[in-house]
């Protein structure tokens, strides 16, 4: 297992799963595969939609993907990990999400379309390091008011189980939130907003 607490075979099924995903796009070109597979072609996949099954996803589990070359990180909130979020937010620097890190229609506390899913970028917006997930509430090095969240070493900056930014650290904002949208209760698909009610 690693430290996020995602075994290296769960890593690699999902990297297979999306592998498998992207080989669907591209079976129905096989035969003039080569010639088109150009640069224009190359850049349509890169920034293809990536969708991601989360049938085997467990509480309290994250994993990721690549979305556009960027981490994507989707964690599995438990009913306890979800009240933690309304005993930080005065320790919050954005706690309502009103800067534009996020579609609207995750503008809201759990900052998500399905409270129990957090889908969001695992880019630290200091400076763009990877914050590990950290859900040990009390933990020795991150002080015993911790309610678990996202700790990013580089140079301290911390984020709750939602990705909002703390007060007092380096990062200037939340953790940004991609376009995603639900296919059916356990597919998400990310890279395509969900359209407006
Ligand atoms: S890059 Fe995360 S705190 Fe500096």
């Amino acid at each position: 297992m690693s430290e996020d607490g995602v075994s290296n075979g769960r890593r690699w099924f999902l990297i297979g799963t999306t592998a498998a995903f992207g080989g669907v796009v591209g079976a129905g070109v096989a035969i003039p595969f080569a010639a088109s597979w150009t640069p224009s072609a190359k850049a349509r996949a890169a920034g293809a939609p990536v969708e991601v099954s989360l049938k085997k996803l467990e509480p309290g589990q994250l994993i990721r993907v690549k979305w556009r070359g960027q981490p994507v990180w989707i964690l599995y909130r438990t009913d306890s990990a979800l009240s933690t979020l309304d005993q930080v937010t005065d320790e919050l620097r954005d706690p309502l999400s009103e800067k534009n890190q996020q579609p609207d229609y995750c503008r809201n506390e759990a900052r998500a379309l399905k409270d129990k899913y957090l889908v969001v970028l695992g880019k630290c917006t200091h400076l763009g390091c990877s914050p590990t997930y950290r859900p040990d509430a009390g933990a020795a090095d991150l002080g015993a008011d911790w309610l678990g969240g996202f700790y990013c070493p580089c140079h301290g900056s911390k984020f709750d189980l939602a990705g909002r930014v703390y007060k007092g650290v380096p990062a200037p904002t939340n953790l940004p939130i991609p376009p995603h949208k639900y296919l059916d209760d356990e597919t998400l698909l990310i890279g395509v907003d969900t359209e407006a009610a």
